[in-house]
């Protein structure tokens, strides 16, 4: 039986400049995005139907992803099979590190590497940009998860221009038993901005500056996310775990994208080694640490028949 297999990274983003809500109901956004080496891995096998099932360690809870076809590889093999008119199934195997709901694209990686291991099952000739416009349909952050490093994202997030930067950064991840939903605490922003008026979202200049000059401590400081307020309304206990990450020495904490992880951007691996044993002796976590940039989607395995 044929099969091939796919790894996609979770993403954090260094800022997150929320504008408006648009009029197809979106916010306007300006991010600068970075892939992290945590990774899930989608296996797409030769089937008569499509179909998914999830698997994970005893670390992460699985119970609330979906297995029908509201499940976002389900739907992504959906997608590409109605794109090319053509009939597949495919059994999908998703192995899941990335922290559900957390606020790190898990779903968006599980999206992005469906695509691309089906385009590769079914030997579809699909172009990268074709796989990057069936992505933004699937979800604000699949594209980013199928083009990797670091990059920025404007429109709603799916439009993604890669950014060269210098060096690797080392950053220290907290989990939450729970998740967070991406649309809760949208409108917890909404309700926290109601009545006052929303700029276009900028990318602040001096974390571009950091960026370029590959500087930790100024890129530590100037970290930034327009969700985090509205994340710590809705769970106020995860200020005391950034709280935490700082008096630990991390030389910045903020919440992922919308929550409820916590990362903390450390100097180098041995620094996030020291920062992570700290704060799992404080009693927070899950705690975990992982370099970043990485590259995006990508094939790891193939078997033919
Ligand atoms: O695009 P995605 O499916 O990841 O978005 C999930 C939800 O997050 C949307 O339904 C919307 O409520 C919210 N969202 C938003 N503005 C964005 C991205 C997401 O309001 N730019």
């Amino acid at each position: 039986m044929s099969s091939v297999t796919v790894s996609a990274p979770a993403k954090i983003n260094l800022s997150l400049g929320v504008g408006p809500v648009r009029s197809d109901g979106f916010h306007a956004l300006a991010t600068v995005y970075q892939a992290v080496g945590l990774h899930d891995e989608v296996t797409a096998r030769d089937a008569d139907e499509v179909s998914v099932r999830v698997r994970a360690g005893s670390r992460l809870d699985v119970a609330d992803v979906p297995t029908d076809d509201t499940n976002i590889a389900v739907r992504a093999a959906l997608l590409l099979a109605e794109h090319h008119r053509v009939q597949r199934g495919v059994e999908l195997t998703i192995d899941k590190t990335i922290p559900v709901a957390g606020g790190m694209a898990g779903g968006s990686a599980d999206g992005a590497a469906a695509l691309l291991a089906c385009a590769g099952l079914w030997r579809l000739d699909t172009s990268v940009e074709e796989l990057v416009e069936l992505a933004a349909e699937l979800g604000s952050d699949v594209p980013f998860a199928l083009v990797g490093g670091t990059a920025i994202g404007s429109g709603r997030g799916e439009v993604v221009t890669p950014l060269m930067t210098r060096g690797e950064y080392w950053w220290v991840v907290v989990e939450s038993e729970r998740g967070l939903s991406t649309p809760a605490v949208y409108r917890e922003f909404d309700a926290l901005h109601a009545g006052s008026a929303l700029g276009v979202p900028q990318l602040p200049d001096e974390l571009m500056a950091a960026l370029r000059g590959h500087d930790v401590a100024e890129l530590g400081a100037a970290l930034s996310n327009d969700l985090q307020a509205a994340a710590l309304r809705l769970r106020p206990e995860l200020a005391t775990v950034l709280e935490l990450g700082r008096l630990e020495s991390a030389h910045g904490a903020l919440v992922s994208g919308s929550g409820p992880s916590c990362l903390f951007l450390c100097e180098g691996r041995s620094h996030a080694v020291l920062v992570a044993t700290g704060l799992s002796a404080r009693g927070v976590g899950p705690v975990s640490y992982a370099p970043g940039p990485v590259h995006g989607a990508r094939v790891t395995a193939r078997t033919e028949d």
